[in-house]
């Protein structure tokens, strides 16, 4: 088969399967059943774009491309092998910053081997044409910002950025806003301008897009980069679709649009879920505002028992429902919550867990850490499903969660959290809150359940308190 058939023939099967691979992988990830599916189907539609586009490129030197995919396999690999569960954020942070430059570098090698080693006659625009000269410099910019943005944001993620605080420069929003009008205006006047002269203008977008990437996320605090992470994630699939466009490749084109659209699907689902608008996420300062910090003091009438006494209350418990928060994740507590929950369901007792939609760090961050110590999907209800049963429900375990079960949300319009839907655990007829201390979760307010006449705190590491509450069980 010549070259020119294979190319104008065989490719467009293969991107077409890559690209219903693509569409079944996402719809499949939607749901914890079938993600690894998803998972896998998707990466098979990668593998079939790949080798798509080396069948378009047709004579290649196999060896650099070779090299380079062994060296990414042994990299990826030993990455996804190594993360701790807790360290996904991050991991996405960087793989989404790799997915800027890439696009970035596609969209500059373009610009390169056409205008400067090509050696075009008249302006870049002459060279390359409008939509490509103009989607060229777009992806430089969009690219270059998602590189830097999500190192910070990696950086903050770790805490090794002010501890994750959000650090506000004075006249932030005038200088962000100028150095993106600045960088606009260098890629514009590159488009115009002449084979030599325009390097430095591409340079000057290059340079500004790798600031503003910087000044966009330091003010956001930590807490927040999740949604900041799920933004930049879809900023990469807007860079690789620009990039697609410049390259005239359709499968990057359609596959950059759907991480697009992806990213912003969930970040709105973020926002939404945490009652806050995405302007107010990216405006940042999340946290150092007055009335936001602090409130470990402010308690009274708390009470407290141990695991002892816990373990009393559940003997005669007829039904129990677990609400895995963040310190469940910190605390690497998900096989001991599972083993204390087949012990309370060999003893009969009815027990679910009630997973609220941005209880943790990430999303489905529970279901992901509850899936690994292997507890049944069933037994994991959704908030708009659980909240009904707790006012029948004889316990509520609250495991190392805090804001998403505040009563204050639906109390105080001046809160923090006002109006984020909350799982009701007050409605149950006891409730155990196991956490290390009254310190506030990340919105950083007092929370009330914790003075709730039928509320006792159980204080202690998650997973040392369920080794406890286990002992004690047993021993019935
Ligand atoms: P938080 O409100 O953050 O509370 C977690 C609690 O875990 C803390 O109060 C902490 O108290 C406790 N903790 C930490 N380490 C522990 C350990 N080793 N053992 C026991 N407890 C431990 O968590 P949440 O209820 O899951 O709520 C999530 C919050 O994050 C929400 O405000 C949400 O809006 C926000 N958020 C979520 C997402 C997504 S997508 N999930 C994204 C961005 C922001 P101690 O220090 O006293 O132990």
């Amino acid at each position: 088969m010549s070259h020119e058939v294979i190319r104008s023939n065989l490719v467009p099967i293969i991107y077409l399967l890559s690209t219903v691979l693509f569409i079944f992988g996402i719809k499949q990830l939607a749901k914890v059943k079938t993600a690894r599916r998803g998972n896998t189907i998707a990466a098979a539609g990668m593998l079939f774009a790949i080798t798509g586009a080396l069948l378009e490129l047709g004579v290649v030197d196999y060896r650099w491309i070779g090299a380079g995919l062994i060296l990414g396999t042994i990299i990826g690999a030993l990455f996804a092998i190594r993360v701790q569960m807790t360290a996904m954020p991050e991991m996405v942070a960087l793989f989404n910053g790799f997915g800027g430059i890439a696009s970035a570098l596609v969209a500059s090698s373009v610009y390169w081997s056409v205008v400067v080693e090509g050696g075009a006659s008249g302006t870049v625009y002459d060279a390359l044409g409008t939509d490509e000269a103009i989607t060229v410099m777009l992806s430089i910019l969009v690219g270059g910002v998602t590189f830097t943005g999500s190192l910070v944001a990696l950086l903050k993620l770790q805490g090794r950025l002010r501890k994750g605080q959000p650090i506000l420069l004075p006249a932030r929003h005038f200088i962000t806003f100028g150095l993106l009008f600045a960088s606009l205006a260098a890629g514009g006047i590159a488009v115009g301008a002449g084979a030599p002269d325009s390097m430095v203008w591409v340079l000057s977008l290059a340079g500004g897009a790798l600031v503003l990437g910087v000044l966009l996320t330091i003010p956001i605090g930590g807490a927040d980069m999740p949604v900041v992470v799920s933004l930049l994630n879809s900023y990469s699939g807007l860079a690789a679709s620009m990039a697609g466009f410049v390259i005239g490749n359709p499968l990057l084109i359609i596959g950059g649009a759907m991480v697009g659209a992806a990213g912003l699907i969930l970040t709105q689902i973020m926002c939404v879920a945490m009652n806050r608008s995405l302007l107010n996420v990216l405006v940042g300062g999340f946290g150092v505002g007055e009335g936001t910090a602090g409130g470990s003091d402010e308690y009274t009438g708390v009470t407290s028992c141990g695991p002892e006494e816990a373990a009393m209350v559940l003997e005669n418990a007829e039904s129990v429902i677990i609400i895995p928060g963040y310190g469940l994740a910190v605390a690497q507590a998900q096989h001991a919550v599972r083993e204390l929950a087949d012990l309370l369901k060999s003893r009969g007792t009815k027990v679910t867990y009630a997973i609220h939609p941005v209880a943790g760090r990430m999303p489905g961050h529970m279901n992901v850490l509850l899936a690994e110590a292997d507890v049944p999907y069933e037994e994991l209800l959704e908030m708009d499903v659980i909240n009904s049963e707790f006012k029948n429900t004889d316990v509520a375990i609250v495991l190392g969660a805090n804001d998403v079960v505040n009563p204050i949300a639906t109390k105080d319009p001046s809160s923090p959290i006002a109006g984020m839907p909350i799982l009701n655990a007050h409605e149950a007829r006891s409730v155990f809150v196991v956490k290390r201390s009254l310190s506030p979760g990340y919105a950083g307010i007092k929370n009330e359940l914790f003075e709730y006449d039928n509320t006792m705190m159980i204080f202690g590491d998650a997973k040392k308190v369920l080794q406890g509450l286990i002992g004690e069980v047993k021993g019935l």
